[in-house]
């Protein structure tokens, strides 16, 4: 068994406890944490019934808290409820206090940022939900947004919510091939875009991309261009529409659609272990409500906070921490269009200073970024608004936890480092500020509701007790998992749900320590994280064999200091131009195929190292094995373990030589 990790337990800093410095954290002991969870987990129906009514406003009052379960993958909550996402995010803080700012708007250039109230918030949605209405879209439509960081782009996600059209948002940094293939699975009618976008001060051809895409994606009858930067882009006519004159022609207010609490509200495409990314599926209450408890308990949220979560909107950290979880709570949220180094390497410092923030969210792979670019960036800075910092998107290393918590919190911060993903909707096991003691590294310990279970991987027995690991798993439904994959409830069954009958299956290693504190190892199966971007193997894979030179590939994660983990790529080339090329025939053939991928996927998925070797490491029965290429590129090769079994063991010697040559 793998060794159980450890670490020292840091208590809450005091400052949190002590009224005359911050709002008294809503759970400010453990033992208030564990009386909360107890009841959470013993009885669910008053504990969520409860929460579900003081944090959302309900059209209609549900009348059954939680029906179905993992079994049969039929899981409700909030039966017979009526309720509607925007009137939630929007019209009940714009009627109590219109002129109360709802989004911080951090442009690109730093001087260029502007603030959107909830008055103005909801006339935007509004028309655009009007507009969106105009053009057929009707409720259980599906909406594909390719946007940049712009408010606009939560404009798009509340109109959409608003008529009851599930949105499917596509994270512009995803190729133009990546953009179709979502569109056409979701079978999209309509486009929500932009002409260009602005990051780093570079300019993203954003119009360009979904021209590209929609040459084969005949569903989509009408695109609507937002003006970001102005640029004159190609206009198709009949099909593409300038956003800001459609809006203007629109009444500012459109009643929102009233939608059962099980209605869908969104898709999101997520890579699994297989080639083609997934939508997954969340509905309207249950993924409200564990998106406003979250923001509420996890970031203790307090009336007149300002919010700021660092993700894109195009991953689910952005909809569920920019958008839906802030803005249900009435709160101000940033949106942050730009990038940490631009146009310094303190722009996040200067953007705290700035808006005085109070919760700030960003990933490991900023951090272990910004800290290798040296101190001096950080400091200086007037960081005392800030009470709480999140990490996500992957496991954070103790030193990066510890840069985070003394210099950029001061040793006067929580740090919550929140486990969760697309598929869970909001967090699931994490550090509440007021009430936890944290280690660095680990997430600590479930979010009320949420009955973890470690699993012998084998034999799928649950490792019960403290000091134990396995895979991570969740033995009972909570409001705001994921209810299917979108036109594929089979595959949703299969890929979570059958794996470890009963149980919800995360795809990822744990350990419970001495202490009973949750350690997230990383993905057990083909699923790489590379600064927190989800991929898999084999979709990476897919993408390298349809260049004409490709035989067959094997694609493999190794860790990278920054990034988590990188892609490293061993390809075989077709017969005849396998052996005896030139190194300058390598090195384009190289160039080229990082090329593909990035064309076929995104830049974000390009492999750091392509290897062009004669042949992979194979089992007699043909069956590839990952696991030794593992081992040969992180310096391993001398525990390689039985390599028998395979095929010509004489391949291994090659791969070695040729992974050496290459670092
Ligand atoms: C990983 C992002 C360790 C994990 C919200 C998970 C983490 C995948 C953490 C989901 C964390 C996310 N500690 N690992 N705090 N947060 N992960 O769907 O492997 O993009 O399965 O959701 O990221 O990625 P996704």
């Amino acid at each position: 068994m793998a060794d159980i990790p450890d670490g020292e337990l840091y208590p809450v800093p005091q400052r949190l406890l002590d009224p005359a410095q911050c709002p008294e954290p809503y759970i400010s002991s453990l033992q208030q944490y564990k009386e909360l969870y107890q009841q959470s987990i013993e009885q669910p129906d008053e504990f969520f019934g409860k929460l579900a009514t003081d944090l959302l406003t309900w059209s209609k009052p549900f009348n059954r808290v939680r029906h179905g379960g993992f079994k049969y993958g039929d899981v409700a909550w909030f039966l017979d409820g009526r309720i509607n996402a925007s009137y939630n995010c929007v019209d009940r803080h714009a009627i109590e206090n219109p002129k109360k700012v709802a989004i911080i708007y951090e442009s690109d250039e730093p001087n260029q940022s502007e603030n959107i109230t909830y008055g103005q918030l909801l006339r935007d949605v509004c028309q655009l939900a009007g507009v969106l209405r105009a053009k057929g879209i009707r409720k259980g439509d599906t909406v594909a947004i390719y946007m940049p960081m712009i408010p606009e782009a939560v404009t798009a996600i509340l109109a959409c919510a608003r008529i009851g059209a599930l949105h499917s948002v596509v994270f512009a940094g995803f190729s133009a091939e990546a953009l179709r293939d979502r569109v056409q699975d979701a079978q999209s009618r309509l486009v929500l875009t932009a002409d260009q976008g602005r990051r780093g001060g570079k300019t993203i051809e954003i119009k360009k991309i979904v021209d590209e895409a929609l040459k084969s994606c005949p569903m989509v009858e009408t695109v609507l261009v937002c003006e970001r930067t102005g640029a004159d882009v190609p206009m198709t006519p009949g099909r593409d529409h300038w956003w800001s004159q459609e809006v203007s022609r629109t009444p500012t207010y459109l009643p929102p659609e009233e939608m059962h609490s099980e209605d869908p509200l969104f898709l999101l495409y997520t890579s699994g272990s297989t080639g083609k990314p997934k939508g997954v599926l969340h509905t309207t209450g249950g993924f409200l409500l564990g998106a406003a408890a979250t923001v509420k308990y996890v970031f203790d949220y307090h009336p007149g906070d300002i919010f700021a979560c660092m993700a894109d909107v195009g991953w689910i950290t952005g909809h569920t921490y920019i958008v839906y979880g802030p803005l249900a709570l009435g709160a101000t949220t940033v949106l942050f269009e730009s990038i940490p180094t631009y146009p310094t390497p303190s722009r996040y410092w200067e953007l705290i200073a700035k808006h005085k923030i109070t919760q700030f969210y960003t990933a490991p792979t900023a951090i272990r970024a910004l800290r290798r670019l040296g101190d001096e960036w950080v400091e200086g800075h007037d960081l005392s608004s800030l009470r709480v910092l999140g990490s996500v998107g992957e496991p954070i290393n103790p030193e990066a936890w510890h840069w985070y918590n003394d210099k950029v919190g001061k040793g006067r911060c929580a740090i919550v480092d929140t486990y969760w993903q697309t598929e869970t909707g909001s967090h699931i096991v994490t550090p509440l500020p007021g009430a936890i003691p944290t280690k660095a590294g680990s997430a600590t310990l479930p979010f009320f509701g949420i009955e973890l279970a470690i699993l012998d991987p084998v034999t799928g027995k649950e490792l019960t007790g403290n000091s134990v690991s396995g895979v991570l798993a969740v033995k009972r439904p909570w409001p705001s998992i994921a209810r299917s994959i979108y036109g594929n409830h089979q595959r949703f069954l299969e890929t979570y749900l059958r794996p470890y009958s009963g149980y919800y299956f995360t795809g990822d290693g744990a350990s419970r320590d001495k202490d009973g504190y949750i350690w997230v190892g990383g993905r057990v199966d083909d699923v790489i994280n590379v600064s927190g971007h989800r991929l898999s193997t084999a979709e990476i894979e897919s993408a390298l064999i349809v260049h004409h030179a490709v035989a067959e590939t094997a694609v493999i994660g190794a860790n990278d200091e920054v990034t988590g983990q990188c892609i490293h790529a061993f390809v075989c080339l077709k017969p005849g131009l396998a052996s005896g090329h030139s190194r300058a025939f390598a090195n384009d053939l190289t160039k080229e195929l990082a090329l593909q991928v990035r064309k076929v996927i995104g830049p974000f998925a390009a492999p750091k190292r392509i290897y062009l070797v004669e042949d992979l490491p194979k089992t007699r029965s043909g069956k590839l094995m990952r696991r030794i290429l593992r081992k040969i590129v992180a310096g391993e090769a001398d525990s390689l373990g039985d390599i028998s079994t395979l095929a010509d063991p004489s391949v291994v010697e090659a791969l070695i030589a040729k992974v050496k040559s290459a670092a």
